[in-house]
């Protein structure tokens, strides 16, 4: 598994403004839209592209062009939503899907209630959104449904994570192609799985219901 966590100030001066307590919903819509553009720089550092060649008005010029199936961006429902424009505002030609899921209150396990993917994901590269990479229980279910529906390569793009997640997905997804791109890896999780110091829960202050 491949782990980046970005390093660079103006990242770090978003996040800080996300964490605040006293940032509102618009604002905090607004700042995820950005960070995940600037994460999504770095999500996509490794997305397929092939050769091509194009003739500007002096001479022939090589270059490159996304590859065929086109890159599968899927935001995880609800949280995952407050990403999607960020992220495709840096990748128009992405195809998106949308995965929905709950936690089994009884099996306290990930389960989907929604699904919006294309039939056959054989061959495709994914980038599923999730804010808050927690426990990764959530985000290790989608990552294996993707991989069980045939995508070959799953990029995670969260704006914060902790150690925790962070473990429990290496050890899940070994030998498979996972990349992890973090805002911030914070310092570790509450006792009802909150991150810490975070930003509360992502969804709520997203869209404003608490
Ligand atoms: N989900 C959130 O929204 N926040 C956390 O801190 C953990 C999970």
């Amino acid at each position: 598994m491949r782990v980046h966590v970005a390093d660079h100030p103006l990242i770090t001066h978003k996040i800080t403004v996300l964490r605040d307590e006293r940032t509102p919903s618009p604002m905090f819509r607004a700042l995820t839209e950005e960070l995940v553009t600037l994460l999504a720089y770095e999500a996509t550092r490794n997305v397929r592209v092939e050769k091509v060649t194009v003739r500007t008005p002096v001479s022939e010029a090589s270059g490159l062009a996304i590859s065929k199936p086109r890159p599968l961006v899927v935001p995880i429902l609800r949280a995952g939503l407050g990403m999607l424009e960020g992220m495709v505002k840096l990748v128009p030609t992405a195809e998106v899907g949308f995965l929905g899921m709950v936690r089994n209150e009884e099996t306290l396990q990930p389960a989907i209630y929604a699904e919006r993917l294309p039939d056959d994901l054989s061959n495709r590269q994914c980038f599923v959104l999730d804010p808050m990479l927690a426990t990764g229980g959530s985000l290790l279910a989608a990552i294996n449904y993707l991989f069980d529906r045939g995508a070959v390569d799953v990029t995670a793009v969260c704006l914060l994570g902790a150690p925790e997640g962070l473990a429990a997905i290496e050890k899940a997804t070994a030998g498979r192609e996972v990349t992890i791109v973090l805002g911030a890896l914070d310092e570790k999780l509450n006792d009802v799985g909150y991150i810490v110091p975070g930003l509360g829960d992502a969804g709520d202050r997203l869209y404003g219901t608490v």
